[in-house]
């Protein structure tokens, strides 16, 4: 059967990295994070002092920087200029860091160019905000994961915690909410449902189901692009 695009898109906390992640370890695809991307770039940013409120250096930085996504087991590891940062770019500093980075158009456009790189044979799921609307305009499959924001925050906070970071589900909730609003009203390719997609809400659906449901829709297609 033909290898398939799949884009999945939606807000933070919807589970789109272990929903992304089962899926193409359900078909035997390769699993992209374009968020890791945005994130390494921030980190990167945070670490060499360059200021989140000059697009002129943050371009600049985004465009001198090798990213690589490497995937290792079940665990997709994120190399800066051949540093292992997997883990130093999942704290709530980067996050918050990477939804300002994100936001600048000269940011984007190399790392939209390296995904499309990535994702051109096909045979991946390439999670993010604007895959299904800007990177693969024409991905074989179009997911919008979408659930509650107080569903989206507890899941967050249970990661926070896991991770042995201080937090409570206001302070988290607030935060889920303000990276909402930046992701959506940013000028550069806001986070919206293409108009194409297929929405899944997984407020009450575990991370299993979803991506059950997701490698159902990803075969039918799969058949449909093979008759
Ligand atoms: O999915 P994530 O939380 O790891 O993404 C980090 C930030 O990057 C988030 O603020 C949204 C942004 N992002 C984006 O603008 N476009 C993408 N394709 C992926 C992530």
């Amino acid at each position: 059967m033909r290898k398939l695009i799949i884009a999945i898109d939606g807000p933070v906390g919807s589970g789109k990295s272990t929903v992304a992640r089962r899926v193409a370890e359900l078909l035997g695809y390769t699993h992209l994070d374009s968020g890791a991307m945005y994130r390494a770039v921030a980190w990167k940013a945070l670490r060499a002092g360059v200021p989140l409120d000059s697009p002129v250096d943050l371009e600049r930085l985004a465009g001198a920087v090798r990213i690589d996504l490497q995937p290792r087991g079940s665990k997709l590891h994120v190399l800066l200029d051949g540093e292992d940062i997997t883990d130093q770019i999942r704290t709530t500093d980067v996050s918050r860091a990477a939804s300002v980075v994100a936001a600048v158009a000269g940011v984007r456009r190399p790392l939209v160019e390296e995904q499309r790189r990535a994702g051109a044979q096909g045979g991946v799921v390439m999670e993010g905000r604007d895959i299904g609307t800007v990177v693969f305009p024409h991905a074989d499959l179009k997911i919008y994961l979408d659930a509650s924001p107080e569903v989206r925050a507890a899941r967050r906070l249970k990661e926070l915690e896991e991770k042995g970071e201080d937090s409570n589900l206001a302070k988290v909730l607030a935060d889920v909410r303000e990276r909402d609003r930046r992701d959506r009203e940013r000028e550069a390719s806001p986070l919206v449902r293409a108009g194409d997609a297929v929405v899944v809400d997984n407020t009450a659906m575990d991370a299993e189901e979803t991506a059950r449901v997701i490698v159902l829709l990803a075969q039918e297609r799969a058949k449909a692009a093979s008759v």
